[in-house]
């Protein structure tokens, strides 16, 4: 990435991994444990991708998505994300919000307008980074990374049931599908492809509930940032 990079103001943990290994969970439940907040850098790429679409930018027009992620106002309300002033927390949320995220993902200059953006979101006590590059290009000095992978099978179950839940339509075997070509497209791209970092701890979730995968996260964040504890609020 060619914009300097100033030092952290805050530690930051990272999670890296495709959709459906349950980061998300995972991150909101280290987050709610030390009392940090998540970064959810995949709903950036959202945002982007939606108002491409609503704009009528092509999502194969790299300059033109570029231009776009600049000029774009991105905010975090608690759970909720604004677009533009405009709440779009449910509509980013789609297969199909997915799919173009993907998609714009690809574009150079999308992914640096976002790296500056994601640069500077770090407000203390420290953010937990989740998306598909943190660890290796976005926060790579950061003392703690995490790289969460599980098998298709289990990951379409997971995202399943995370529509569901929301209310949202969901077909196993269209899911499946979108996820092997989001997944091909992640992983081959040219700019910053989907790859765990050097020094990431890797986790399979595929066989572990999230209680299981907290405490082995837990364990690596006890030994390796000691200090990250005392800002967790009684329990
Ligand atoms: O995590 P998610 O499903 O909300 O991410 C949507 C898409 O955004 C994903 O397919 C790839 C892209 N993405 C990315 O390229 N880099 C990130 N740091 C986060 C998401």
């Amino acid at each position: 990435m060619s914009a300097a990079a100033d030092a952290l103001t805050a530690p930051v943990i990272t999670f890296d991994g495709p959709s459906g290994t349950g980061k998300g969970t995972i991150a909101a439940g280290l987050a709610a444990r030390l009392g940090w907040h998540v970064l959810d850098t995949g709903a950036l790429y959202r945002c982007v991708g939606l108002a491409a679409v609503q704009r009528g930018v092509d999502l194969a027009d790299e300059e033109a998505l570029g231009a776009l992620a600049q000029r774009l106002n991105i905010r975090f309300d608690g759970e909720r994300v604004l677009l533009d002033a405009v709440d779009v927390s449910d509509e980013i949320r789609t297969a199909a919000a997915g799919e173009h995220a993907s998609r714009v993902a690809a574009a150079p200059a999308v992914r640096s307008a976002l790296w500056r953006l994601q640069r500077d979101a770090v407000p203390p006590p420290g953010p937990i980074a989740a998306g598909r590059d943190m660890g290796p290009v976005v926060f790579p000095e950061a003392p703690i990374k995490f790289f969460l992978e599980a098998t298709p099978p289990v990951r379409v179950a997971g995202r399943y049931n995370q529509l569901k839940d929301k209310g949202m339509d969901a077909n196993v075997a269209n899911l499946a599908r979108e996820l092997a070509e989001r997944d091909r497209r992640d992983r081959e791209r040219a700019a910053s492809p989907l790859v765990p970092a050097a020094d990431a701890v890797i986790i399979d979730t595929s066989n572990l509930g999230i209680e299981a995968v907290l405490a082995q996260v837990l364990d690596v964040v006890d030994n390796r940032l000691p200090q990250a504890g005392q800002a967790a609020p009684p329990s």
